[in-house]
């Protein structure tokens, strides 16, 4: 067991980043948690619930005070807006004290994290994660509702991350040697289909769910109606459609960063599995 150190979690209300906070807590780390919302923010208990927000960043100088390490978000609003405050944000960090730095990598080029890399002042991981699990979530009230999953695409070849195993690899490098400089690439332990996805939440169920396959076409038009802005459609068929190499290999960092195996979508499924039973909202 490493010495307890105090960090700031940033996106801790989010995925990932209370994946992040469980972890720290779990390793006996006391953890602040940022939000925008201090008073309606869930975070997991036992973390200090610290108001901020990125995109201005000297609103978090009280929360960086005697904190050693930092895990960072690169975005700063809808749609994962870029955020351009980097610089200043490792500037406080560095004069508070921060010695580590995590980044969540968000898929394409970002000033903070160009920021965190010309960073010699601190040890920096860059965390670089594939397709989450909890994206299947987005499932959840069509298959409670109809017993129907309705997707893109359905061969394409995911090597799905649980977001806990994000967190573990993100605990470890915030407080331990020898993570400084490094980018990890994160997945779970096998490819998937969406098939396979499917059967593994009908399996928990104890009740099949059909799977329908949409058109390209159709999905643009699903994306479209649910507000989502051109660019992010044309990512979305990108990430689904020619899925890159990275996205559909299976890599070992999470046992050889954490010790303990990347764990499954089966186990994901069975975490989950009172979220495809609910009626939905
Ligand atoms: N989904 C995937 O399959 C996948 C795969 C690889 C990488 N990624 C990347 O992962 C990232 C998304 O992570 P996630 O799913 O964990 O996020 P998320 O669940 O959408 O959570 C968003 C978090 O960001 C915080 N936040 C937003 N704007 C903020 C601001 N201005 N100041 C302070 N906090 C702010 C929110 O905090 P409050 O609302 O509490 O203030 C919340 O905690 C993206 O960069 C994405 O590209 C996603």
């Amino acid at each position: 067991m490493t010495q307890t150190q105090k960090l700031l979690v940033t996106g801790a209300t989010g995925t990932v980043g209370r994946e992040v906070v469980a972890e720290l807590l779990a390793r006996g780390h006391a953890v602040r948690a940022l939000t925008r919302d201090a008073a309606g923010a869930a975070v997991p208990d036992g973390a200090e619930v610290v108001q901020g927000d990125l995109t201005e960043p000297d609103t978090l100088a009280p929360a960086l005070e005697g904190v050693t390490g930092l895990h960072l978000i690169t975005f700063g609003g809808p749609y994962f807006t870029p955020l351009e405050t980097g610089p200043r944000i490792l500037e406080l960090a560095r004069a508070a004290g921060v010695r580590r730095v995590t980044v969540l990598h968000g898929g394409g080029p970002s000033l903070l994290e160009d920021a965190v890399r010309a960073d010699d002042g601190v040890d920096w991981t860059v965390l670089m994660p594939v397709e989450f699990m909890a994206n299947a979530l987005e499932w959840a009230d069509r298959i409670a509702a109809s017993d129907e999953v309705r997707e893109p695409f359905v061969s394409r070849l995911s090597a799905m991350v649980h977001e806990g195993d994000i967190g573990a690899v993100a605990a470890v490098a915030l407080t331990e040697e020898g993570h400084g400089g490094r980018e990890y690439v994160i997945t779970g332990p096998e490819l998937l289909t969406v098939g396979d996805k499917v059967a593994a939440v009908a399996a928990v169920r104890g009740r099949e769910i059909a799977l329908v396959e949409l058109t390209e076409e159709q999905a643009v038009a699903r994306w479209r109606a649910a507000g989502h802005p051109q660019d992010v459609i044309g990512f979305l068929l990108e990430a689904y459609g020619n899925t890159p190499e990275v996205g559909r290999t299976v890599v070992d960092t999470v046992e050889k960063v954490t010790g303990r195996p990347a764990r499954t979508f089966a186990r994901w499924a069975a975490e989950h599995a009172d979220a495809f039973s609910a009626a939905p909202a």
